[in-house]
């Protein structure tokens, strides 16, 4: 459980898609296997995951997978080019009660399940693993654009013309499943990515995202109390973040655009925070990223009473463009961080 322990000098840190393009080890996999086999070979999907952990020294394991998977166990038809693409859409509810599942939980989402449990094996005991699922607003942007997210015109309409209160029903009991099979594997997070969330209105996310993300925390903490809930969700700012009030989430991972210590002032008895580098830094040359950091390092912790519920990340995904060295030399500078306070 390392991440969530009492800690005094170090501040853990781990990225969202730390397993991916930008990495030479993920890079030879890809030449030999496609990205559907990579998630579905648990033998593969464990090396994968591990490759970032080891060689980077990141203080948690994600399940390399992808949030797509639950549309494809429903019927939806899911191939990637990179980009993910759909068979069919959901534009009305009909789509969605015409939808036939291709097997049953249990046995679709045992790839994923059989992965975590390598990895457990292979992985450090003070290392944190963790599962993910992505959030139903978010799957839903993706079922009605067959793919890529787009504008949301589609998905916006749907909030108001009740498809997306259809698609909820079955979605909220699909992802307990998938969040249950991953959860039968000892895993100590899991992730729910809400990538959609921050293109509505705070309104719209209020009145119709919110009360659905509840009914998914709440039920899985049910059965699962001791696996700590992590969301994520982007191009969100403090007012959505306060308006989310959920004692059944632990983390919350915040956008680049939110102050991080405004965000750990605020919340600090109720969520750690996870964040919240903006990506693109990872990019530029390393005496302008030390710069940064610096800079980002010495403001939050004059800022904040104290770094005990700060989890360090990055604002969202670690780009396909990032060089190497300079993930390398991000983990170093947390790693070897001096509080002075
Ligand atoms: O964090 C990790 O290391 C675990 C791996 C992970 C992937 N996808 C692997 C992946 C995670 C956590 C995800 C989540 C995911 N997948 C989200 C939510 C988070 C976010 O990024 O906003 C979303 C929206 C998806 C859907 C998805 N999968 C998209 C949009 C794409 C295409 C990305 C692109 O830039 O082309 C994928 C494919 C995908 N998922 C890749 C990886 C490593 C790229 C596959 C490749 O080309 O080799």
């Amino acid at each position: 459980m390392g991440i969530f322990e009492n800690r005094k000098t170090k501040l853990p840190l781990w990225f969202m898609r730390q397993a991916g393009r930008y990495h030479t080890h993920y890079q030879t996999f890809k030449k030999q296997y496609s990205f559907e086999t990579l998630c579905k070979t648990p033998k593969l999907a464990c090396e994968v995951t591990l490759g970032p952990v080891n060689e980077f020294n990141f203080d948690a394991a994600i399940l390399f997978s992808d949030i797509l998977f639950p549309l494809e166990r429903l019927g939806m038809g899911l191939s990637f080019h990179p980009a993910p693409t759909l068979s069919s859409k959901i534009t009305k509810d009909q789509d969605v009660y015409s939808l036939q599942p291709i097997s049953t939980p249990e046995e679709f989402y045992l790839f994923q399940k059989k992965a975590l449990e390598l990895i457990k094996e292979k992985l450090s005991p003070d290392k944190t693993l963790i599962g993910f699922v992505g959030a139903p607003f978010t799957l839903y942007a993706y079922a009605c654009e067959g793919g890529h997210s787009g504008n949301l015109l589609s998905a916006k309409a749907g909030l108001y013309n009740g498809t997306f209160a259809a698609f909820s029903k079955l979605i909220v009991n699909e992802l307990l499943a998938n969040m249950s099979v991953q959860a039968t594997a000892p895993i100590d997070a899991m992730a729910i990515f809400d990538t959609a969330a921050g293109e509505l209105s705070l309104q719209d996310y209020e009145r119709f995202v919110i009360p659905i993300n509840q009914q998914l925390t709440k039920n899985f903490k049910k059965i699962f109390p001791h696996v700590k809930l992590i969301y994520y969700s982007k191009h969100t700012n403090l007012a959505y973040l306060k308006k989310i009030n959920d004692n059944n989430i632990d983390v919350l991972g915040i956008d680049w655009r939110v102050n991080i210590a405004d965000a750990i002032n605020e919340f600090q008895s109720q969520y750690y925070i996870q964040g919240n580098i903006d990506p693109t830094w990872l990019l530029l040359p390393q005496n302008h990223l030390k710069h940064n950091l610096d800079i980002y390092m010495d403001h939050t912790l004059k800022k904040i009473k104290n770094p005990q519920k700060w989890i360090f990340g990055l604002g969202h995904g670690v780009l396909k463009e990032t060089p190497e060295e300079n993930v390398k030399f991000i983990s170093h500078y947390i790693k070897n961080y001096i509080f002075n306070n």
